[in-house]
């Protein structure tokens, strides 16, 4: 056993440049090609020993966090100690930083965060693979917040293979409450069936992938795409609104990050990035704003 008294891990929100989705499988998921990017929006979780499995939280959105054995966090704790046979003795606080339920995966985040701190703590120095598949069991955007930088998500998103990217910078716009992945999938299914004609499979954009190694906010701004934008913005109308806000103030590009609310703007550089988030946090279509760059470190364990 580890003699460390608490271990930090630091770990980025995403946001997917391609959600391709595919039509419902027989187990309710959807097969994806999903492109995900991590951004420089930052949750921690702090593992300390402790009778037993508890949680808490801090941060604007703590009040809408669940500090139940709900939190992906304390099922990523529960998981690896019944892996090894040990309980899962520990407390977890969360420094929420993520916009929750907001489709940049927050609760998956806290979820790797904690399987990585409570590895640290408990010195058991699980193989990448196994901590991989834990987080696959976890959610299907479990493994991409352990893996970070920027990746091909297929399957229902955790099977993951790295890609290139150049540095990016993002404007998100965070919505008042959240939005449940869950319907926001079940829309789709909702259109797509309303719509009637067949769904393709999922497949990567090679004319995205080349934009994200390019570099060019310009190129990857022609590429961006979303599938799940549509039903989203069926749930929640006034996003549009958001979008427009910022498109007119100079972003190259808007889209819903993965399921929503939170809208993300693709912006040509750092100072673009401050007058647009102005813009937005002026125009009353938002929350609030963040600004970040990708891609980010997946989860690390702070020194
Ligand atoms: O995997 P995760 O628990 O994060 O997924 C949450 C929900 O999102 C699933 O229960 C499912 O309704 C939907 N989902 C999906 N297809 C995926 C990923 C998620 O339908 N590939």
């Amino acid at each position: 056993m580890s003699t460390r008294t608490s271990v930090t891990v630091r770990v980025p929100a995403k946001v997917n440049v391609q959600l391709a989705v595919g039509a419902a499988r027989p187990d309710g998921f959807h097969d994806l090609a999903n492109v995900f990017l991590a951004v420089s929006l930052f949750d921690e979780v702090t593992a300390t020993p402790a009778d037993s499995l508890t949680v808490s939280c801090e941060g604007p959105d703590a009040d809408h966090v669940p500090l139940d054995r709900t939190n992906l966090a304390a099922r990523a704790a529960e998981l690896l100690a019944a892996r090894h046979g040990i309980a899962p003795s520990v407390h977890l606080h969360i420094a929420k930083n993520i916009p929750v339920a907001g489709g940049m995966a927050g609760g998956s985040a806290d979820g790797a965060a904690a399987l990585l701190a409570c590895d640290a703590l408990w010195g058991l120095d699980t193989p990448r693979a196994e901590l991989l598949d834990i987080c696959a069991a976890l959610g299907s955007d479990v493994p991409f917040s352990l893996v970070g930088g920027a990746a091909l998500g297929t399957g229902r998103g955790e099977l993951l293979t790295p890609v290139a990217s150049g540095t990016f910078h993002w404007v998100f716009a965070v919505a008042d409450g959240g939005l449940s992945t869950p319907a926001v999938f079940r829309e789709f299914d909702r259109l797509a069936a309303a719509e009637g004609t067949p769904i393709p499979e999922p497949e990567a954009s090679p004319a995205l992938l080349s934009a994200l190694a390019s570099g060019d906010p310009d190129t990857l701004a022609a590429t961006l795409a979303n599938d799940l934008q549509p039903a989203a913005l069926s749930l929640r109308p006034q996003l549009a609104d958001t979008l427009a806000a910022g498109l007119d103030s100079g972003a190259l590009a808007a889209l819903v990050s993965g399921s929503g609310p939170t809208t993300a703007f693709l912006v040509r550089d750092p100072e673009s990035a401050l007058k647009v988030a102005a813009v937005l946090d002026a125009s009353g279509t938002c929350r609030t704003t963040r600004v970040a760059a990708a891609p980010a470190p997946g989860a690390t364990v702070l020194p």
